[in-house]
Parts: C-alpha cells; structure tokens; sequence
C-alpha cells in the first residue's frame, strides 16, 4: 500500500523532515510559486507552510485528499482557517516553537534603534568613523509600551525588565493582574502611544490590528519614541510610519515584517534611522527546529486520526 504523502512547500528542519520520513513520502515545492503549488497539492495528505505560502480556498479546492495543514511558526494569517474547515482540513501550527527568538530578534531591533548600530556598522565598512552622528539613546529608565500582552510580549516586558525600563502594555483581553504579577501597567491604546519612548509589536494580524498604529496614532506619540515591529507588517500603517519619520515625528523604527512580502524596496527604506530584517524573527537554528519537528508530529498524529495537542 502507497505512503500518505506530505508536501513540504516551505523550509522545514531537517530533524522535522525526519519526523516524517519513515512513515510517508514527502515530497517538496516552492510554496510561494501558485503555478506549481496547485498541481502539486492535488493527492498529498498534508500540506507543510511557513509565511510564503497562501493557504486558501483556491488551494484546498485543488486539494481533494488533504487532511491537514500544517504551519511551521505561530502566526496563522496566511491560512484560511474557515476556507480549511469548510474543506474538512485540520489547521495546525507550533504556536510556542520560535516565541523565545521573536521576544530575543524584537529586543535586537529595539536596541539597534537605541544605539544605531547598523547605520554605525555601515558608515565604518564605508571607512567613515562618525562617532556623534551615531549618538544614541539609553533604555534604562524609558517607558516601553508592548502592544499585545501574549505569549511573545510578556518574553519580551520580562526582559526589557532586566534593563530597568517602565513597562506599559495595551492588551483589553489580559487581566490587569496578571499584567501586574509581570510588573507591567495595562493602560489604553491612547496612553501607551502618549506615555512610550519605545513602542513594541506583539498582536497577531486580524482586521482589527491591522492599521492599528495609523496616523493619528502616529501624531499623538513622543518626537523620540522609535518604534518595533516584529509581529505583522501592516499592524503599524506603513505610509503613516513613512510620512511621521519624513516629518520627524517618530525618532526611529525598527521593522522584520512588511505589509508584502518579500519586500525589497519601500519608501520607508529611505530613511537612515530605520533598521530593517528581512523576517527574520523566527529565524535561529533552535527555533526552527522546534518548529520543524513540532508540526512534523502533529502531522503525525492527524494523518494518523488521533488526538493533537497544542503543543
Ligand atoms: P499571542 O496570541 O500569544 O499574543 C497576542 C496578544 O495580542 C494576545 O495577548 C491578545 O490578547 C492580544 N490582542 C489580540 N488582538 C488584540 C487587539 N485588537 N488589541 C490589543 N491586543 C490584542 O501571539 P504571539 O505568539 O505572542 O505572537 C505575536 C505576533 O508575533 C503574531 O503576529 C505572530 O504572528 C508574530 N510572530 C512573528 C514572528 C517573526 O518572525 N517576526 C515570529 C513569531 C511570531
Ligand atoms: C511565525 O509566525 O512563526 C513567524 O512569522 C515566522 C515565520 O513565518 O516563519
């Protein structure tokens, strides 16, 4: 009898793809590529996705025998989990796999903004040593506002805590004493943007994040707040952010995600006190193998009809 077949469209770890070998054929392609992705989906079991890969209803009515399909990270915005459902697909992801480099990579943003360093590693690869231009700004004793208190925004308050900062969180489904035991006030949108010298993104993509931090938003903050954004591009507007940083109402932004993606070229990449990655907020060896062979057992356990747990 023929193996289940799954079809990695994206990166997977190596300990992942072991996960899965013995028992199925796993086949590959680049997810990102439709033309090939819709032909490629017509008889596997599963579906193995990053961020590049839309999986939508065009993909599962292409897909007459998937059962499951399985997001190797946490955000789950570039499934269609109702689209999935009404096909019968089970939706699966490793919500806690890179939680701990995201919180370490937004925390990288956030002080290469504090202190310039990319702009500063530039100038000197260039042979200029510009030691004033680069002046920049310490962190003990800022207030940081975390908009979304999860998994992900209390790594990253209880970090920022070791650094002596005050921590602000806007975040309406947390309990103000759960922010409390962590040490953080919970405050309104309006308060967060008035009282933070640094603004950390950690909500998930849906219609009401998107565009969240748009221009007014960008208008009621400090001159010298700087801005990180290593949750979902397009949560902070990215005209707005263009426009405020053009008119020196926002002192810096660090960002790892884009209202598109790939994203190679952007007004906002004109600016010099921008730090820019290209997501790689999950990218460590560690996270990604914990991705990998998390979602490869919930497969696993789904292509076999049992029980998955979040992991
Ligand atoms: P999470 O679900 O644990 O936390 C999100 C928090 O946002 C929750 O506490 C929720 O109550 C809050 N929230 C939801 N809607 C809100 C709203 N409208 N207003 C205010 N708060 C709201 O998610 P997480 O695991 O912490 O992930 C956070 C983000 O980071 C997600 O967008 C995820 O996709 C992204 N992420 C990015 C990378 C990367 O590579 N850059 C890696 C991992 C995760
Ligand atoms: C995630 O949602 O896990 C991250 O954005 C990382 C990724 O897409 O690979």
């Amino acid at each position: 009898m023929s193996k289940p077949v799954v079809l990695v469209a994206e990166e997977l770890s190596p300990a992942g793809i072991a996960v899965l070998e013995n028992d199925f054929e796993v086949r590959y392609v680049d997810g990102a590529d439709r033309a090939a992705l819709l032909p490629a989906v017509a008889d596997v079991d599963a579906l193995i996705i990053r961020s590049a890969t839309k999986a939508n209803a065009e993909v599962f009515d292409h897909a007459k025998r998937l059962r499951v399909v399985a997001r190797a990270g946490v955000g789950l915005d570039n499934v269609d989990v109702e689209a999935a459902t009404k096909a019968g697909v089970m939706v699966v992801n490793a919500p806690t796999s890179n939680i701990v480099t995201a919180a370490e990579h937004a925390i990288a943003l956030l002080l290469a903004t504090a202190r310039n360093v990319p702009q500063g590693h530039a100038a000197l690869k260039q042979g200029e040593w510009k030691r004033s231009k680069y002046t920049g700004v310490e962190l003990q004793g800022k207030t940081v506002g975390v908009l979304g208190l999860g998994r992900i925004g209390v790594l990253v308050a209880q970090r920022l805590a070791g650094f002596d900062m005050e921590i602000v969180a806007y975040d309406p489904y947390i309990q103000a004493a759960r922010a409390a035991q962590l040490g953080v006030k919970l405050v309104s949108l309006d308060e967060l943007l008035t009282q933070a010298d640094f603004i950390t993104v950690h909500l998930p993509k849906t219609k009401e994040t998107l565009g969240l931090i748009g221009d007014r938003e960008l208008r009621m903050v400090k001159p010298e707040v700087r801005i990180v954004n290593a949750a979902r591009g397009g949560i902070v507007d990215e005209a707005a952010l263009d426009l405020a940083l053009t008119e020196g109402r926002v002192a810096g932004a660090g960002l790892d995600v884009f209202s598109s993606e790939p994203m190679t070229e952007s007004p906002l990449f004109k600016h010099d006190n921008i730090v820019i990655t290209p997501h790689l907020g999950a990218s460590t060896h560690e996270a990604q193998e914990k991705a990998g062979t998390q979602v490869a057992k919930s497969v696993k356990l789904a292509l076999s009809g049992e029980f998955v747990p979040d992991a």
